[in-house]
């Protein structure tokens, strides 16, 4: 059986490599889609080939996974791609709400099945977006994003993370 994990990925987190790695191993092959999120219209960090750049990077260990990227409805990539499986994670009860409805909704407009992983405790307080802010000041977001996310906020920081590492007083000085 084959799932579709849809999302934003603006970077994907360990949060999402985590439920991703585990799918890998229940599901004969998983699809990362970046789709459109239209509730974060205008506020994405990456552009759409910087995002799949980075999650090619991130899943190239994992041989059954492979990325893409949609610009409409969910359902209709799923029926247009023979797909009928959702992936998502929930990190905590706040997310389910909100997954919850969306999950009925792309039932009941494209016959569509979401299987949430529970992600691990761990990642539970990390998000994309908290991800971004974190590295917009140059904190160290390493151990909450895979390398290739890691790099590529590096880059796009490059200015803050120099200015942050000379401002940096070592203990002994
Ligand atoms: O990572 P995100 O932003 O939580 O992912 C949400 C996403 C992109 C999966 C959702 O917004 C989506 O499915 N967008 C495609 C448009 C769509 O089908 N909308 C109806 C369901 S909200």
């Amino acid at each position: 059986m084959n799932a579709v994990f849809p999302g934003s990925f603006d970077p994907i987190t360990s949060g999402h490599m985590d439920v991703l790695t585990r799918a890998a191993k229940m599901f004969e092959h998983v699809t990362l889609t970046v789709m459109h999120n239209a509730r974060k219209q205008g506020k994405h960090l990456f552009t759409l080939e910087e995002r799949l750049e980075i999650l090619r990077a991130a899943t190239a260990h994992l041989p059954n996974v492979s990325v893409d990227s949609f610009s409409g409805l969910l359902v209709d990539y799923m029926r247009q791609q023979q797909k009928s499986i959702i992936l998502r994670g929930l990190r905590a009860v706040s997310d389910y709400e909100y997954e919850l409805q969306i999950a009925h909704l792309n039932r009941q407009i494209g016959d569509a099945e979401t299987v949430f992983i529970m992600a691990a405790t761990r990642w539970s307080f990390v998000s994309s977006s908290m991800v971004r802010e974190i590295a917009s000041y140059g904190g160290d977001v390493s151990e909450m994003v895979p390398r290739a996310s890691a790099e590529a906020l590096r880059a796009k920081f490059a200015d803050v993370y120099a200015e942050r590492s000379g401002q940096t007083v070592s203990p002994e000085s």
